[in-house]
């Protein structure tokens, strides 16, 4: 699996990138020790996270599958950028794209995803962003989280690799949850994800 010293990661996103942001300064803090971030890939041009990448001098690339001509024509160029950069793991961070179970197949557990809530608790493909915390909240329940998992053909459906719990208030609005959320647990556990796999590989590899 490992092509040098250190694991190599891309971050897919789409949006603001508050979860790549806490890679990279986990990166930068030594946090993350044996992966290097060599690549990040939007779906779409507009995303902020693109910004944080570029000021983290990281390569940043869009790939725009409405430009690219559809799902098949996206994954196979997305395939083909994470071989050109000897990408070892794929992140998922607010990536808003679904991706195949032949593209899952092929990176069979080389791919986790960040998921705003304690699974198999509001999740699946209905459950994204705000949508998450409201029905959390709607449910009322009084512990919520969030999850890293491996990514295979099933929305939010692969083995489960860490959990954390994140208390749920009587006066939360979805944001202020969807808030202490990430502050509480995906900014925490998703850099952690990538050094437990990472140390892991190196280790094996050694
Ligand atoms: C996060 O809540 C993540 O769990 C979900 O999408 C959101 C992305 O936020 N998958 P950001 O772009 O990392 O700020």
């Amino acid at each position: 699996m490992l092509s040098g010293k250190k694991l190599r990661v891309a971050v897919l996103v789409s949006g603001g990138g508050t979860n790549l942001q806490a890679i990279l300064d986990a990166c930068a803090d030594g946090t993350i020790r044996h992966a290097e971030l060599v690549l990040v890939v939007s779906n779409n041009p507009g995303a902020y996270a693109l910004t944080r990448a570029r000021r983290a001098g990281v390569p940043a690339l869009v790939l725009c599958r409405r430009e690219l001509g559809g799902q098949e024509c996206f994954e196979r160029e997305l395939d083909r950028v994470l071989r050109e950069n000897r990408v070892d793991l794929i992140v998922l961070a607010g990536f808003m794209t679904i991706l195949s179970k032949d593209f899952t197949d092929r990176y069979e557990h080389r791919i986790i995803n960040i998921h705003p809530s304690l699974i198999p608790s509001f999740c699946g493909k209905d459950y994204y962003g705000l949508r998450v915390h409201e029905a959390a909240l709607a449910r009322g329940v009084k512990l919520t989280g969030a999850t890293v998992h491996y990514v295979n053909e099933i929305p939010d459906g692969g083995e489960i690799l860490l959990q954390k719990a994140v208390e749920v208030f009587p006066d939360d609005t979805p944001e202020s949850l969807q808030r202490r959320v990430m502050e509480q647990a995906e900014w925490i556990l998703l850099p952690r994800a990538i050094e437990l796999i990472a140390s892991k590989s190196i280790c094996t590899e050694n």
